[in-house]
């Protein structure tokens, strides 16, 4: 059996477009895997906090040394991560907030990235210890940013995910939303479109 993880990281939660946009993916791969299992994480509705030097020294401790507050900390942590475990397909709905990926979607990835868990250091650098992942990321912006210098938002997903061990991840972009309803509408149905062809990618090449 399938897993996907869906992460909804819109403040509109399942309203914001980038959720949309995912949800029409998440739709489209139930229909082609019946049997599948979706888990859904809506860290929009439900954010993540920051990180703090308390919440830091709970993934330090050791497990036996935990306090309760630690354990519970340490804990939220594992349960984040095992949902990323336990994917096969990643689908992340990405807003840009003020030039950025939403705060909250910082606060996930600081409970996710644990040295020893979801990677490690070696003689050679970092290694990821999350692969055999395929991320969907589905981006919305009221702007033109995608292939310019001002789109920061993709390296740093696309660096973090690879830091984990993630490294086939495909961006679909719905761009220029906030630039009246006629260039909204096209860039939300070339989405919709690039949708599609991932979806059904033999049905796309036929
Ligand atoms: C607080 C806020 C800040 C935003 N900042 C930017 C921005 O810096 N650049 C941009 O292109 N669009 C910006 N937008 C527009 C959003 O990217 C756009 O509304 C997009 O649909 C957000 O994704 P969502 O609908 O999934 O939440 C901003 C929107 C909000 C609400």
């Amino acid at each position: 059996m399938k897993t996907l993880l869906q992460i909804r990281t819109s403040m509109f939660s399942a309203g914001g477009q980038s959720s949309q946009l995912s949800q029409q993916f998440v739709d489209e791969w139930r229909t082609a895997n019946p049997d599948g299992q979706v888990i859904t994480r809506d860290i929009g509705a439900q954010p993540v906090p920051h990180l703090t030097a308390e919440r830091f020294q709970a993934f330090l401790a050791k497990p036996e040394a935990r306090t309760p507050e630690q354990q519970a900390v340490a804990g939220y942590s594992d349960a984040l991560i095992d949902e990323v475990r336990q994917a096969d397909v990643i689908v992340l709905g990405l807003p840009m907030y003020n030039f950025g990926v939403p705060s909250t979607l910082k606060a996930y990835f600081d409970h996710i990235a644990r040295a020893g868990v979801t990677f490690k250091y070696t003689e050679k650098g970092p290694k990821g210890l999350v692969t055999g992942k395929k991320v969907y990321v589905f981006a919305a912006r009221g702007g033109l940013y995608a292939g310019t210098p001002l789109d920061t938002e993709t390296s740093y997903v696309r660096d973090f995910l690879s830091f984990l061990g993630m490294d086939d991840v495909e961006f679909v972009y719905a761009e220029g939303l906030a630039m009246g309803d006629a260039p909204k509408n096209a860039a939300l149905a070339k989405a919709r479109d690039s949708i599609q062809r991932l979806a059904h990618p033999l049905a796309a090449a036929a």
